[in-house]
């Protein structure tokens, strides 16, 4: 009778175990905490081989980062660079998320009305040609923070793909040659930088090899001598030299003491998805969580396309409003962060939204207008252990100040442009700007930049994009799509359309609405833009732990490279 009851027992023990396990097995199959493999996708192949040399020696996500980053400053010179900066959001596996602000401040000697004549006028270039545009560089403090407090391998190791990159050159692709013939007037404006970026003074042909020594020369002393071989050193002393030569303010110490700041990422969330985005001195993650807070209070996918659309325009409409009149850098001013991403803020403003019908900009009340250049860039990374990066990188326009400071190679942003020039007044571009963005010494300038991490129990998607003021609308579309459970691949192919309160006016690429839907929204009252030039060169990753597939994808605008392996 005892033997029984042990046998019983025995079975029950066995069973018991037995559903324990499989259950212990199905959440790991379910949520499997690890990526069974790492992809990155950068705008160019080259870039985006640089950060897998770099795993394949043993190097994680934010050593990978370091690659890539260096290499597109080389490879892809008209979006971003050493003489540039931009936000880079880190996920630790962990759980950390943060957000290195490598955003360029104006330099102390900067002054409010810098850009103006005694009239008060706007000086037309003067905020985007020429080393009087530049901020003082955050990237390549950016790099050096991030391998040494992130990374595993010696910064050196990281480097060198693009120090070799930059010594020995690379063949450009027509996109460079595209990029050149728009900007051809400013960089032949400077002999060094015609010097590097055109062949013999003139535009250069197919098959034209991009060699940069200076450029490597300053890579490797920066490998060399980490942070102080950018900002301190022979390096510091020539960008100042050359700048201040030519009409520039930097000073020595604008340079010793920049520094890059951990900063908090904003997080929100939209139908069960957990967002994490860039936070102040960019707009991104504000305008993205507060868009997304007026879109949660409807029931999008029982709707029509041309009602999402309507709707998605009138949620940009505010939230970009609340851009222009509310943010600039945290450390110089303060913002109603927390009402602007409140829901009960969002449900306040969704019900002055009518189905039906536009709502015209100045019904709002009053706020400038925002809109930002022409060239960026974007890399998304996701590691074995599942370490994520997303990195929005800027000199601002299309070789950023077209200024290279002679004997480094480094091409100077022109991000000071993307400061309220002349605040409540629109400049020479029709560009206008609030009071929290006027310039100040040693303030950052408010970006549009918006590294986007994306999850559920099931999903992680890492994404972000150039384009401007259109960053953010287009990294919304992306979230819609990725919640309706589109692929990467069509997130960053699919059509796209903005609206940014001023100009009040749907901005669509070739096909992104249809010809009755463009009636329908004319009816309505909008008032439609048709480009003729599509924008945006998103980059973009997914792992579903379900199916343990991860999936990367590189937008088919541009010439870049996604990677999974
Ligand atoms: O920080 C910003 O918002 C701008 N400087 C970004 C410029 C940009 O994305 C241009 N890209 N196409």
């Amino acid at each position: 009778m005892a033997r029984t009851c042990t046998s019983i027992l025995l079975i029950k023990v066995s069973f018991w175990c037995c559903v324990l396990l499989l259950l212990l097995w199905a959440d790991s199959a379910i949520t499997s905490p690890v990526p069974p493999k790492s992809a990155i996708a950068s705008a160019h192949p080259l870039a985006t081989q640089a950060g897998f040399k770099v795993l394949r020696q043993g190097g994680n996500a934010f050593d990978a980062a370091v690659a890539v980053a260096a290499a597109l400053a080389v490879v892809e010179p008209a979006g971003s660079g050493l003489g540039g900066g931009g936000f880079l959001l880190l996920h630790q596996a962990s759980g950390r998320d943060v957000m290195l602000d490598a955003r360029e401040k104006a330099p102390m000697a900067a002054r409010r009305d810098m850009y103006l004549d005694e009239t008060g006028k706007v000086i037309p270039g003067l905020s985007v040609d020429g080393p009087l545009a530049a901020g003082i560089p955050g990237l390549p403090a950016a790099l050096v923070h991030m391998a040494e407090k992130y990374g595993r391998l010696p910064l050196s190791q990281c480097l060198a793909p693009a120090i070799r990159l930059a010594s020995e050159g690379f063949v450009v692709g027509p996109r460079y040659l595209r990029q050149v013939k728009r900007r051809f007037d400013i960089l032949q404006g400077y002999n060094q930088t015609a010097a590097i970026f055109l062949q013999h003074r003139r535009m250069p042909r197919p098959g034209f090899r991009l060699i940069q020594k200076d450029l490597a020369r300053v890579l490797e002393t920066i490998a060399q001598y980490g942070r102080s071989g950018f900002y301190q050193g022979w390096v510091a002393k020539r960008l100042v030299d050359s700048v201040r030569q030519e009409g520039g303010i930097w000073s020595l110490e604008d340079l010793r003491r920049y520094q890059v700041i951990e900063r908090q990422p904003l997080e929100g969330d939209y139908r069960g998805i957990h967002i994490v985005s860039a936070a102040p001195p960019s707009s991104g993650g504000v305008v993205l969580l507060e868009s997304l807070n007026i879109l949660s209070g409807y029931f999008i996918h029982r709707l029509s396309p041309v009602t999402i659309k309507h709707l998605v325009v009138e949620a940009w409409r505010r939230a970009y409003r609340d851009r222009a009149l509310y943010l600039g850098d945290p450390d110089f001013i303060a913002m109603p962060l927390s009402r602007l991403l409140d829901p009960d803020y969002a449900a306040g403003l969704r019900v002055a939204i009518r189905q039906d019908r536009a709502m015209p900009s100045d019904w709002l009340n009053p706020a400038p207008e925002v809109q930002e250049g022409a060239d960026t860039t974007h890399f998304s990374i996701l590691d074995r252990e599942g370490n994520r990066v997303a990195a929005t990188l800027s000199i601002n326009y299309l070789f950023g100040s077209g200024f290279v400071a002679q004997g480094t190679g480094v091409l100077l942003n022109d991000e000071m442009d993307d400061f309220s020039i002349k605040p409540g007044v629109p400049n020479i571009y029709g560009l206008v700007g609030g009071e929290a963005n006027a310039i100040a010494p040693g303030k950052r300038m408010l970006s549009s930049m918006t590294p986007t991490f994306l999850e559920t129990p099931q999903k992680v998607a890492i994404l972000g994009t150039p384009g401007g003021s259109r960053i953010i609308s287009m990294v919304t579309l992306a979230v819609l799509d990725f919640a309706a459970g589109f692929r990467p691949s069509l997130w960053v192919k699919w059509p796209r359309y903005h609206h940014q309160y001023l100009p009040d006016e749907i901005q669509f690429e070739p096909d992104a609405l249809s010809p009755s839907e463009q009636s329908t929204l004319q009816t309505m009252g909008h008032r439609l833009h048709p480009l003729a030039r599509h924008y945006g060169n998103m980059q973009a990753i997914l792992w579903d732990k379900n199916s343990g597939q991860v999936e990367a994808a590189s937008d088919p605008r541009g010439e870049g490279m996604a990677i999974v392996e």
